[in-house]
This record gives C-alpha cells, sequence and structure tokens, in this order.
C-alpha cells in the first residue's frame, strides 16, 4: 500500500517535470520565433540603408511595427531556468531588470521613430539608431554562434 502510494506520488511529479520540461522549450522557442520576425522584418529595411534597394516606406512602418508588438510580449518569454538548449546568456537572469529594461527603451525608440521617418530623409536619420539596440542587447545577452 505505501509502496503504491510512492509510486503514485513518484508518476505525478515525473509527468510534472515533464510537463515544466517541455513548458520551457515552448518558450524558447516562442522567443525565438519573434527574434525571427524582426530578423526578417529588418533584412529589407537594411538592403535599404545600405543602398542595396530603393527607399519604400511601408517596410520600414512594418518592421517598426512588430518591434513594438514583439518587445511588449518577449520580456515574459525569459523565464527562469529556461536558458539550456538556447542561446540566451545568463546575463538575462543576472542582469534581468537591466535585460527587461532594453525591450522597454526599444519599443519607446521604435514607436518614436514610426511617427518620425516619412520619407527617405528622415529614414536615414531615424532607423540606424533603432537596430543599433539589436546588436547592443546580443552583445550582453545572447551567446554568440
Ligand atoms: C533586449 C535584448 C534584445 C534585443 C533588443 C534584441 N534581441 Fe535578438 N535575441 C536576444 C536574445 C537573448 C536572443 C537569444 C534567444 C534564445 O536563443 O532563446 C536573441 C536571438 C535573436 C535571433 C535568433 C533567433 C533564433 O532563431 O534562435 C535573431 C534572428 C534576433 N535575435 C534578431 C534580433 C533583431 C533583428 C533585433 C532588433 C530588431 C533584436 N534581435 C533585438 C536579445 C535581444
Amino acid at each position: 500500500m505505501k509502496f503504491r502510494v510512492l509510486a503514485a506520488v513518484a508518476a505525478v511529479s515525473l509527468a510534472s517535470y515533464a510537463t515544466a520540461v517541455v513548458a520551457q522549450s515552448d518558450v524558447i522557442k516562442q522567443r525565438e520565433g519573434l527574434m525571427k520576425e524582426w530578423g526578417q522584418a529588418t533584412r529589407p529595411v537594411g538592403a535599404m540603408l545600405q543602398g542595396k534597394a530603393p527607399f519604400e516606406l511601408a517596410p520600414v512602418q512594418a518592421a517598426l511595427d512588430v518591434y513594438v508588438k514583439n518587445a511588449a510580449t518577449l520580456p515574459t518569454l525569459f523565464p527562469e531556468g529556461s536558458q539550456a538548449g538556447s542561446d540566451a546568456l545568463p546575463a538575462v537572469w543576472e542582469k534581468n531588470a537591466e535585460f527587461k529594461a532594453l525591450f522597454t527603451k526599444f519599443a519607446a525608440d521604435a514607436k518614436a521613430a514610426r511617427a518620425a521617418i516619412t520619407d527617405e530623409a528622415s529614414f536615414k536619420a531615424n532607423f540606424p539608431a533603432v537596430v543599433r539596440s539589436c546588436g547592443g542587447c546580443h552583445d550582453t545577452f545572447r551567446a554568440k554562434s
């Protein structure tokens, strides 16, 4: 009887352990997916900045919109203990307040640029400072692969 109870307890805790592991890989997939969206939205705009593609306002606005949108969710997708199997560095949790604040600042900068950019000149004046924050955060918080 006692053994059965213990076995049942063990089975339950194993199951919840498995759930926690699955939940963590889900959260990693989710945050990497949102980062990928940022990468995809940035690519055509980067080509414009380098003069490899003609300026177009719509993709610039689309990129800035997705920066603002995903920055609202991303800070919630780095729970304690979700480093393994990802490129997030321990600094994400060691300097968590600083890490989260970078998303807030990034969203505010993107919002301001969204309002300021109306043509090619204002694009060249305002966009580079926004995307500099991508590398700025990666330098400290993302493993180089
Ligand atoms: C506040 C910090 C921060 C900012 C700002 C940030 N990133 Fe990231 N990024 C990360 C971290 C941390 C990871 C690693 C996440 C992981 O592997 O779980 C990452 C991963 C990525 C990845 C790889 C995703 C994958 O498939 O593994 C891409 C692409 C990326 N970021 C693009 C961008 C772009 C583009 C910007 C700017 C528009 C940006 N990031 C801004 C922190 C940031």
